[in-house]
């Protein structure tokens, strides 16, 4: 039986990101709703890492800060170093040191702004060494490979990578490209790091320069070629663009194949969490923003925003609905046009079809919400919460005034400003009673038209 190869997984994500013109680290800036590092961590996870390294430079707290907090699976919370001065990827990677030291079969490296990195591109790295190479570079073949270090491979090993600014005019020519992820045997990693020397084009430290000092060694070299998405790094907003669209893709299909219909799968946007159940319908320009969780057979019609919600099974939102943080949609509730939840449980079968506003609330099983219902939870300093009971049935245009309990059954007359609680099977009123003056619109009429002649 083999045993387990144990993995440790470095990031390097101490990038400037300048191209990025922004105030937010590179690695921060968001995919699915995630930061793109946290992506390549989760790759990480997947593909077995025992143990994830950072390594951080520019906006070190606020991007340690941000990653610490990322889910994984199977490997226990990341561990920071820091890249004090920025002398290379070989550099970078020697930050991480300490882990390195701890002894580990494998070591991966990857970037942290290739958020489209798959797990298999670094299980396939991993299996390189299983198979007992020293170092596996993953390769690929870019539409324009210039920037890219080459790939420069001899009677089928890989005999060194060549940064473009130290290639020849042949080697150059080369459209195998290094995609920056690369195994490396953990007995063999530090010697090989510690052996790379600085004296090329840029004066930088080049992770790069394993290739040649393992071969020089005698050790073996592989390469492997990866799908170009895997590779995908990214410099600037335009790229970051181009990776969400190629996210999105992926995650919209995955939903598909597990039963979820996209009538028109280009206009919705997922985040990465996003939960869906077989047989829901998502119709047309939806956006689920992060932490939203839809159970089996709902539809969620067109024009809807939902972030950190929860719809349950057979229920029906929108079109046109807002699902704001908190909003637990029971099974077949209703919340239909132009209705804004917000912290508050529809109940099973309750129905709020038009035009309301449902805050800090708990709205009990098959109570019915006409149009135009507000709950007035906010005093300007703070939240009150709006109980309504199971059956119950609010009139069209009502305003309930918080903190407010209308019991089970219990039935409201429109137009109503409740600011009392209403017992349970009562009718409440709280409207100013009509008057009505026979004949005297008539009379008013031919008043005002007198008046204008
Ligand atoms: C690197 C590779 C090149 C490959 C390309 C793929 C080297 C020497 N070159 O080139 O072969 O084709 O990526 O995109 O490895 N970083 C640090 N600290 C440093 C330097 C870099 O953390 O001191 C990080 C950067 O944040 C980035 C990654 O390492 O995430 C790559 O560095 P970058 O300078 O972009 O390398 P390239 O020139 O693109
Ligand atoms: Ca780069």
């Amino acid at each position: 039986m083999n045993k387990k190869r144990s993995c440790l997984a470095i990031i390097l994500a101490a990038g400037e990101g300048t191209r990025m013109k922004s105030s937010l680290p590179k690695v921060l800036h968001p995919v699915g709703g995630l930061p793109m590092a946290a992506h390549v961590m989760a790759a990480a996870d997947a593909s077995g890492a025992d143990a994830l390294a950072l390594v951080v430079g520019n906006g070190a707290e606020r991007v340690r800060a941000a990653l610490s907090e990322v889910p994984l699976r199977g490997a226990p919370a990341p561990e920071f170093f820091v890249q004090t001065e920025r002398l290379g990827t070989a550099h970078a990677v020697l930050a991480a040191r300490a882990a390195i030291a701890r002894g580990y079969d494998d070591v991966l490296v990857a970037f942290g702004d290739h958020p489209l990195l798959e797990s298999a591109a670094l299980i396939e790295a991993r299996a390189r060494l299983a198979e007992g190479a020293a170092v596996a570079v993953l390769g690929f073949r870019p539409s324009d490979p210039s920037g890219y270090g080459r790939l420069i491979e001899k009677e089928g090993r890989l005999a060194a990578i060549r940064e473009e600014k130290d290639c020849s005019d042949e080697e150059r020519k080369i459209a195998f490209c290094n995609s920056g992820i690369m195994a490396v045997a953990g007995g063999s990693a530090l010697a090989l790091l510690e052996a790379v020397g600085n004296g090329n084009a840029k004066g930088e430290y080049y992770l790069t320069d394993i290739v040649e000092i393992a071969n020089s060694r005698g050790l073996p070299v592989v390469a492997t070629e990866i799908s170009p998405e895997s590779a995908f790094g990214i410099n600037n907003r335009a790229q970051l663009a181009e990776a969400e669209a190629v996210w999105q893709a992926r995650r919209r299909r995955e939903l598909m194949l597990a039963g979820v219909t996209l009538v028109d799968p280009a206009t919705v946007y997922l985040s990465h969490d996003t939960e869906i159940g077989p047989d829901t319908v998502v119709e047309p320009n939806v956006w689920f923003g992060p932490g939203v969780r839809v159970g089996s057979g709902a539809r969620i019609h067109a024009f809807s925003y939902l972030e950190g919600a929860t719809v349950e099974s057979g229920a029906l939102i929108g079109p046109f609905a807002r699902l704001r943080p908190g909003a637990a949609i029971k099974e077949k509730a209703k919340v239909g046009n132009f209705c804004e939840i917000k912290n508050a449980e529809v109940g099973p079968g309750a129905k709020v079809p038009h035009l309301s506003y449902i805050g800090d609330a708990a709205i009990g099983a098959a109570a019915n919400i006409g149009a135009g219902t507000v709950t007035c939870n906010y005093d300007g300093y703070a939240k009150h919460r709006t109980e309504i009971g199971a059956g119950a049935f609010i009139g069209t245009h009502t305003s309930l005034v918080a903190p407010i309990t209308v019991g089970t059954g219990a039935y409201v007359a429109s137009g109503s400003v409740l600011t009392q609680n209403v017992p349970d099977d009562a009718l409440a009123f709280g409207r100013a009673r009509q008057t009505t003056y026979e004949g005297r619109g008539k009379a008013l009429r031919e008043k005002l038209s007198a008046r204008k002649r």
